[in-house]
């Protein structure tokens, strides 16, 4: 067991966030060994009960839950940053010449290594992630991932039409990869599978159809796929499938819509599709730098609280911008901002922050899992320091209340406020 002692972050069942500002966090191991949180409140509350417990004091400091990154591709470390006029075109010029290169397992070990650095040093410790349609590059990240216990779920691209060669696989092959490799990975330490076809352009109906039957066989296995993301897209997607309502139902009509179904992007929705995510139980990953950066839209939080579907916030690297949850939470308070049907604040900065945790361990189906410090919850947190830059400490002390203090973090921070990132270990 091992205590620590500093302000603490966390939400209640109702998202509400719950602060501590002299507060105490117990650490330990549950009955099958996991590090999990035992106890967290108020430090003059618990201390007297957990006396005897080693303490760390950190005095100053915040301890938050450590974020989740709901889509994200590790194999586009290389290509953030890279400008095309929009989505298809950033797809053919930048991001599938990039992903050829993940067939050498090599070079995808490398690349696997620097991101799950890079997650953790930005305060990230469950990520659900897009690899390449090789198999090996699956095989890279989880490797990578599991010897820094990131809780991590990933999957093979699944994509046997209109993509280059390179990157385009093969139909039956595909299923028999994606079976073989959740068979490898799924529930192996904290690694879980995603099925992953790209998006629906670039599959067969057979193959979509042949994923849809490996997710009914496996429930427990993750889906994830895009989504409404750009117009040009959404109309190819259309043109594909005329048989569908809409580009969204494409994947209802797969089999590929349920709880554990997680859609990048959502942007161009109508109130039908917005219904169809809520009676499935799947989740959007909402993902705001990537959208600002490829020009493809807002996501409609307002569209979202009308006809409610679970949804979480993703850094979308590399289309997106930052692998910063503070860059996220920022740009989805600038998008919420366009989308506003309401006076006062589009999305609380406590608000903000949940998306990002509590409310992505939701959209996951890991709600009491990760993305919190309950009691239960695996205890996977980050060391903020509100003072990391003379800015930030200057705006900080001034904070009159919680949202204030969570608002300069969001508008200010980067990575220099993540002093720590601690993963469910137990001292
Ligand atoms: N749609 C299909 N593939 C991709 C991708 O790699 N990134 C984004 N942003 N959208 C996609
Ligand atoms: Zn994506």
């Amino acid at each position: 067991m091992h205590a620590w002692r500093a302000s603490l972050l966390r939400f209640d069942p109702h998202g509400q966030a719950v602060f501590d500002r002299d507060g105490l966090l117990v650490v330990g191991r549950d009955a099958t060994g996991r590090a999990v949180v035992l106890a967290a409140g108020d430090h003059a509350t618990l201390a007297p009960r957990h006396a005897h417990v080693p303490c760390t004091h950190l005095p100053g400091r915040i301890l938050a839950p450590g974020f989740i990154d709901l889509h994200v591709h590790y194999p586009q470390t290389d290509v953030i940053g890279s400008p095309a006029e929009s989505l298809l075109p950033w797809l053919e010029r930048y991001t599938f010449p990039a992903e050829a290169r993940f067939a050498d397992p090599a070079h995808a070990a490398e690349v696997a290594g620097f991101f799950c650095d890079e997650l953790l040093r930005h305060g990230v410790t469950t990520a659900l992630a897009f690899c390449t349609s090789h198999p090996a590059s699956v095989d890279a990240l989880m490797a990578e991932a599991q010897r820094r216990r990131l809780r991590l779920i990933a999957g093979k691209c699944l994509q046997d039409r209109h993509s280059p060669d390179g990157v385009r696989d093969e139909t039956e092959q595909s299923l028999i990869d994606t079976e073989a490799l959740i068979q490898k990975w799924h529930g192996v330490d904290r690694l879980g599978y995603a099925i992953t076809p790209r998006f629906a352009p670039t599959s067969t109906p057979a193959q979509l159809r042949g994923a849809g039957e490996i997710a009914a066989r496996h429930p427990s296995v993750w889906i994830q796929s895009h989504v409404a993301e750009n117009r040009d897209e959404i109309a190819w997607a259309r043109a594909l499938f005329p048989a569908s309502r809409s580009y969204l139902a494409v994947y209802d009509d797969h089999g590929l819509m349920r709880r554990r179904a997680v859609y990048a992007h959502c942007i161009h929705f109508d109130d039908a599709d917005r219904a169809l995510m809520q009676h499935t139980g799947s989740a959007a990953a909402v993902c705001p730098t990537s959208n600002l950066f490829l020009g493809s839209g807002f996501f409609d939080f307002a569209g979202a609280a009308r006809v409610p579907f679970a949804h979480g916030l993703a850094s979308d690297v590399g289309g997106g911008t930052s692998f910063s949850p503070f860059a996220t939470m920022r740009a989805a308070y600038f998008v919420g901002r366009e989308g506003q049907t309401k006076p006062g604040l589009s999305l609380p900065p406590e608000r903000l922050w949940w998306l990002h945790t509590a409310g992505a361990a939701r959209a996951l189906d890991l709600e009491g899992v990760v993305g919190n410090l309950q009691p239960g919850c695996e205890a996977d947190f980050v060391v903020l320091d509100p003072e990391a830059t003379p800015l930030l400490a200057r705006r900080t002390r001034q904070a009159g209340s919680l949202a204030e203090l969570l608002f300069a973090l969001i508008v200010l921070g980067d990575d220099r406020v993540v002093g720590q990132t601690v993963i469910s270990e137990a001292k």
